[in-house]
C-alpha cells in the first residue's frame, strides 16, 4: 500500500499537533506514539469517535480502552475511590508502561468501557504523546493501532500498513522505546492483580506499593488476555535454545519452508524492542516459520514470553 504523503506528520512539530487537535475534534482517529506501542487515538468525551475505533480495528466491543492522560493531578476527574497502594504506584510510575483498573468516574462514557464500571488509565511517557494531551482539555483513548488479535506497531509506519485510509493523520514519533505494551494492574480491589505483564516488572511495582501482587487466575477480566493474540501471519514456534532453534532450523528447512531464528541471547530490552518489527518484516519476507528463543522469566522478560506465548498459540505442528 502507498502511504499517502500527508498522513504520517512529524510529531515533534507544532504544526502537527495542532492539526492533530483539530481532526480529533472533528472525530477523526490519529495515530499516536507512546513509549510502548503506538496508539490509536480518540478523544475520551466523543463517543462517536469512540465507536468508530472499535469498527475500524474490529475488535469487540467488550474489550475496554485504556483512556490516556496528561497529568496525575486529572486522575480523579476520571476515576474514583482510589487505593493509597495505587496513587502510590501511579505517582512513582507515571508517566510510563503502567495501566491501572479503578473505579471510574461520571465523567466516563460507556463507549470506553463496555458499560464496565471500572476504567484503564495511564500517562504515556513520551514527548509527542504528551505535547498533543498538554493540547486538550480531555483523556484520549487509544488502544494499539493494529486490526484486532494481530501485533501492534511500533512506528508510524507500521500503523498507516495496517489501517490504511482509516486512520487520518499519524504523529511520528520514531520507534516505540520499549516496544511492548503497558503492565496492567487491577486496583479495584484491597489486593492488586496483574492482568498484563508489560513494560514494568511485577516485582519493581510491588516494592513501590509496598504491596504483593496476586496473579490473575486464568480467566482473566481483561478480555484483551486472550490465548490467541499479538498474532502474526507467519508460524511463531517456540524453543528454548539456540541450540534448539538450529536443529529445528535444519528440519524444517529441509522440508524447503523458509524460516529464521530471533534470539537476543538475554538482551530483553533489544527483544522487545524489536520483536513486534521483527515479526512484522517476517511476515513482509513471505517467511513460514520464525524459531523465537525464549527469554527467561522474570522483568521485561514475563512480557515478551506472554506476547511469544500468545503468537504461538494457533500453531500447526510441522
Ligand atoms: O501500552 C499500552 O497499554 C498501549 C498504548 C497505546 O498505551 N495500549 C494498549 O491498548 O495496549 P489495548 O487496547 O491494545 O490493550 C488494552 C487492554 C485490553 O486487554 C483491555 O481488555 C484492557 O486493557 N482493559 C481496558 N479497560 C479495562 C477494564 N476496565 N478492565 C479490565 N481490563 C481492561
Ligand atoms: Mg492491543
Amino acid at each position: 500500500m502507498q502511504n499517502r504523503v500527508d498522513q504520517i506528520l512529524d510529531g515533534n512539530l507544532y504544526a502537527s499537533i495542532e492539526l492533530a487537535v483539530d481532526y480529533l475534534r472533528n472525530d477523526l482517529l490519529i495515530g499516536l506514539p507512546t513509549e510502548t506501542v503506538y496508539g490509536l487515538a480518540a478523544l475520551a468525551s466523543h463517543p462517536k469517535a469512540i465507536v468508530k475505533i472499535f469498527q475500524v480495528k474490529a475488535r469487540p466491543t467488550n474489550h475496554p480502552l485504556i483512556l490516556h492522560i496528561a497529568d496525575y493531578q486529572q486522575l480523579e476527574k476520571w476515576a474514583k475511590n482510589i487505593p493509597l497502594y495505587a496513587e502510590n504506584m501511579c505517582k512513582h510510575f507515571w508517566p510510563g508502561p503502567l495501566t491501572v483498573i479503578l473505579m471510574r468516574s461520571k465523567n466516563v462514557c460507556d463507549e470506553i468501557t463496555g458499560g464496565r464500571e471500572t476504567v484503564a488509565i495511564r500517562i504515556p511517557n513520551h514527548k509527542v504523546a504528551l505535547s498533543l494531551l498538554n493540547s486538550l482539555n480531555d483523556g484520549l483513548v487509544a488502544p494499539s493501532a493494529n486490526r484486532f488479535g494481530k501485533v501492534s506497531p511500533t512506528c508510524a509506519k507500521h500503523v498507516v500498513d495496517d489501517l490504511g485510509d482509516e486512520v487520518s493523520l499519524v504523529l511520528d514519533g520514531g520507534a516505540c522505546e520499549i516496544g511492548v505494551e503497558s503492565t496492567i494492574i487491577d486496583c479495584t480491589s484491597n489486593r492488586p492483580q496483574i492482568l498484563r505483564s508489560g513494560g514494568i516488572s511485577i516485582s519493581e511495582i510491588e516494592e513501590i506499593g509496598k504491596i504483593e501482587i496476586a496473579y490473575s487466575d486464568g480467566d482473566s477480566r481483561a478480555p484483551g488476555m486472550l490465548e490467541k493474540h499479538y498474532a502474526p501471519n507467519c508460524r511463531v514456534e517456540l524453543v528454548d535454545s539456540l541450540q534448539q532453534a538450529m536443529h529445528r532450523l535444519n528440519e524444517i528447512s529441509a522440508q524447503g519452508l523458509a524460516v529464521e531464528i530471533m534470539d537476543f541471547q538475554d538482551d530483553l530490552k533489544l527483544y522487545a524492542h524489536q520483536l513486534y518489527a521483527r515479526l512484522r518484516q517476517a511476515d513482509e519476507r513471505s517467511i513460514h516459520t520464525v524459531l523465537a528463543v525464549m527469554p527467561g522469566r522474570g522483568g521485561l522478560g514475563d512480557a515478551i514470553r506472554d506476547r511469544l506465548t500468545k503468537a504461538a498459540a494457533s500453531n500447526q505442528p510441522i
